[in-house]
Order: C-alpha cells, then sequence, then structure tokens
C-alpha cells in the first residue's frame, strides 16, 4: 500500500475548521485535536503499527524490530495556532505515514525500530507554552508548572490531559525514551519564502532561530465607559496600545530581531468597561540570546514608564525561552546524502525537533509553500510538492534504518 500525502491530508480537511476565523482551530486535547488523533490511531492500526500513548501524552505509531534500541523516529504535530493553515503539523504527520509505506515497499526497515510520533500543544496555543509535549519529556519545563498552565476558561493541563485519559501526575523527563532514540528527523511546512525563491520543493533543515514568550501584564482600574471621565481614567488598554507600538519600534532598531504582539486579552472585556488589567503576549526572536534578552529588558522598561504616564503599572514574566538551535551536523549531511541538490535553509519557526535536538540526534526538512505564508489560512503546499516531501523523507529515512 503506498498512500499519497493529499489524500491522507484530505482525510482531515474537515477537522477543526474555524468558521469565525477562517482556517483551523485544531488546539490540544480539544474535540478538534482528539479527532486527529482518533485518525493518527485509525492510520497506525491500517499499517498493524502498535499505538503508544507515553506518560507526557505524545502519541507513538511504532514499527517493532529485533532490537529495542537506536529508534528511528519522524513525525511533528497535530495541533494548530488559532485560525491557522492545514499543513502545519499534520504535513509532518501525513508524510511519516508515506514514507513509512514507501519503506515498507522497498524493504528498507530494517533492525532499528521504527516510529511515528506526534507531540501535544507544540504551537503552545491552548496552554501559552510552545512545544509543551516535547518539553515535558526533555525536562525543558517542571512538570508542576506545565500541570498548571489554564487555557482561556481556567481549564488546567492537569485537568485537559486526565479528560483525554491521561494521568496528569505522570507527566515529566523521560530520559530513558529518550536514550533508546538514534534519530529524529520533522517534515514540515516551509513557513516563509526560502524554497519558493530557489524554486525547489525540498530543503534540508539546518537552525532554529532563538525564541521566546513573555507575558506583559498591565494593571489599571477597571470602571464604567459611560461615567468615568477621560482625565479621571487609568485605562490599561491605552498603555497596552502604546506598548504594541513600543515593541515594533524597539526591535526596528534591533537588526535581525523579531517581535511580536499577537495576542492581547483586556480583562474583563467589555464594550462598555474600562479593562481592569490587560495581558499582553510578546513573541521576540534573535539568532543571539544575549541579545533577545537585551532587547526584551528595554521593552520592559518601556512597558513600565509607557503604562506609569497612563496611571498604570506594567510588570514582565517569561513564559518560555528557546535558544538557537543547530542542528546535529552528521545527521544533517546524512539528510544531504540522501538528497542531492537539496537546498540547505534555517527557519524563524520553532519546533518539537529544536527541543529534542539537545538530547537526540535532530534534523529537518522543509516543503515548499507556494504562498510563503503561514500560521494564516493562505498557507499551501502543492500535492506534487507534498508527495515529494514523502518521498525525500523515505529515502533520508531509509540509511538510517539500516546502521
Ligand atoms: C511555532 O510554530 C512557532 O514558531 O511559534
Ligand atoms: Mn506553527
Ligand atoms: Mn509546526
Ligand atoms: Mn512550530
Amino acid at each position: 500500500m503506498i498512500t499519497s500525502v493529499p489524500s491522507l491530508m484530505s482525510d482531515i480537511s474537515g477537522v477543526g475548521r474555524d468558521r469565525a476565523r477562517g482556517g483551523y482551530s485544531r488546539f490540544v486535547l480539544t474535540p478538534a485535536e482528539l479527532e486527529l488523533r482518533e485518525w493518527f490511531g485509525g492510520e497506525a492500526a491500517r499499517r498493524s503499527l502498535d499505538v503508544e500513548v507515553d506518560r507526557n501524552g505524545v502519541l507513538w505509531a511504532w514499527h517493532s524490530a529485533g532490537s529495542s534500541t537506536g529508534a528511528v523516529v519522524t513525525g511533528s504535530h497535530l495541533d494548530s495556532v488559532p485560525g491557522g493553515g492545514a499543513f502545519d503539523g499534520p504535513l509532518g504527520i501525513a508524510t511519516a505515514f508515506c514514507a513509512y509505506d514507501r519503506l515498507l515497499n522497498e524493504g528498507a526497515l530494517g533492525d532499528r525500530p521504527f516510529a511515528i510520533a506526534a507531540f501535544p500543544e507544540e504551537e503552545g496555543a491552548r496552554f501559552g507554552v510552545a512545544c509543551l509535549g516535547s518539553r515535558l519529556m526533555t525536562g525543558a519545563i517542571d512538570p508542576d508548572r506545565a500541570r498548571g498552565l489554564t487555557d482561556a476558561d481556567g481549564v488546567s493541563y492537569a485537568e485537559a490531559l486526565a479528560g483525554a485519559g491521561i494521568d496528569p501526575r505522570h507527566i515529566g523527563p523521560d530520559p530513558d525514551r529518550l536514550k533508546s532514540l538514534s534519530a529524529f528527523v520533522e517534515l514540515h511546512v516551509e513557513q516563509g519564502r526560502g524554497l519558493i525563491d530557489l524554486g525547489q520543493p525540498v530543503a534540508v533543515g539546518d537552525a532554529i532561530l532563538g525564541h521566546g514568550r513573555w507575558r506583559i501584564t498591565v494593571r489599571g482600574q477597571g470602571n464604567h465607559a459611560g461615567t468615568t471621565l477621560m482625565d479621571d481614567r487609568r485605562d490599561p488598554m491605552v498603555a497596552a496600545a502604546a506598548i504594541v507600538v513600543a515593541v515594533r519600534d524597539l526591535a526596528r532598531q534591533q537588526p535581525d530581531a523579531r517581535a511580536t504582539v499577537g495576542r492581547i486579552q483586556p480583562v474583563p472585556g467589555g464594550t462598555n468597561v474600562i479593562a481592569s488589567r490587560v495581558e499582553v503576549w510578546l513573541d521576540v526572536r534573535h539568532p543571539s540570546d544575549e541579545v533577545t534578552a537585551s532587547l526584551v529588558a528595554r521593552i520592559a522598561a518601556s512597558a513600565s514608564s509607557l503604562a506609569a504616564s497612563e496611571g498604570c503599572t506594567a510588570s514582565v514574566t517569561e513564559e518560555s525561552l528557546s535558544p538557537t538551535v543547530h542542528f546535529d551536523a552528521s545527521l544533517r549531511s546524512s539528510l544531504c546524502a540522501a538528497l542531492p541538490g537539496a537546498p540547505v535553509l534555517g527557519t524563524g519557526a520553532g519546533h518539537d525537533a529544536g527541543v529534542l535536538g539537545s538530547h537526540v540526534p535532530t534534523g529537518m526538512l522543509f516543503v515548499r509553500n507556494p504562498t510563503g505564508i503561514s500560521h494564516a489560512p493562505e498557507e499551501h503546499v502543492e500535492d506534487d510538492d507534498a508527495d515529494a516531501g514523502a518521498d525525500a523523507l523515505a529515502r533520508c529515512l531509509a540509511p538510517l534504518l539500516r546502521v
């Protein structure tokens, strides 16, 4: 059985469509993502792969072999940002199943165990911390902190896990599992224009830009929109608006920096209510962690003074920080050797591969996105390129399975 990637992608094209925002909203452990996890189980079962849900809620589809160590793993994630595209995450899972079909057909599955993995909450769209599953597995986040993270409705990660039948008491570092893996290769839709400009369908990943998230809490005085005179207000929304502009201006002064406020939450959030508090979520990326730290410090200082001029306060909390990652050089050479002529590209987007990379030899493949747009409904992959991605993945995995 050789399945085509477009046919697998079309099987899930109706799951988690977001009518209000456009695109897809497949938040971790909500009905849409759970439906994709079911689909993953069904695709595994059709191939007689053994499905495992590990202590951190990571899904694995195992082709077991003679040996129990040195497993070669490929995969990605099933969750999405709000109103995201169809490919960010699921393309890496669909191509993984299709690459498996090719490897099986060619008799290329050797003695090493092989698995397809799907990591929960890669986007951090529901609980705020990106790559939550891989961070837990590698010990990059304290399990108590992860259990206590809450979504917009106040549901904790512990409650969400329990609701999906995953015991939240058991989440946390999994060194034995990490030791049992010999390589992790994540295929992902490209989230920029690199491959369009090069006129190529597939690239080998090189590095992930360092990035982090901070929450700026701006506090003022909640009050009535009609009875509070303009001069009597301490309105944190006004301060937040100035802070958003300052983020853009400060980032522009720092070469190679990217800083974004893509989410802002006034509390309580009523048209006729002056907010009492505003949560401003900040995403900052730069190749140097020192530069990121100094840019965030300048943003924090500016936020405090802008808040003070509105009679408000601003405090900054770090939510997560991921240093720049350079993928394993020898694995990258192996991927390049399997794909002669494929370009080597870095990315400004975060991935579970970046988190796993400090524990397991890790690499990535990127597939051309003809719009160059991602984290938006316009993200796209042509059918031929999707299948070229599965072919490339199979070609990259085959030698890893032979060693
Ligand atoms: C995830 O895709 C990120 O880069 O934020
Ligand atoms: Mn993403
Ligand atoms: Mn992704
Ligand atoms: Mn990502």
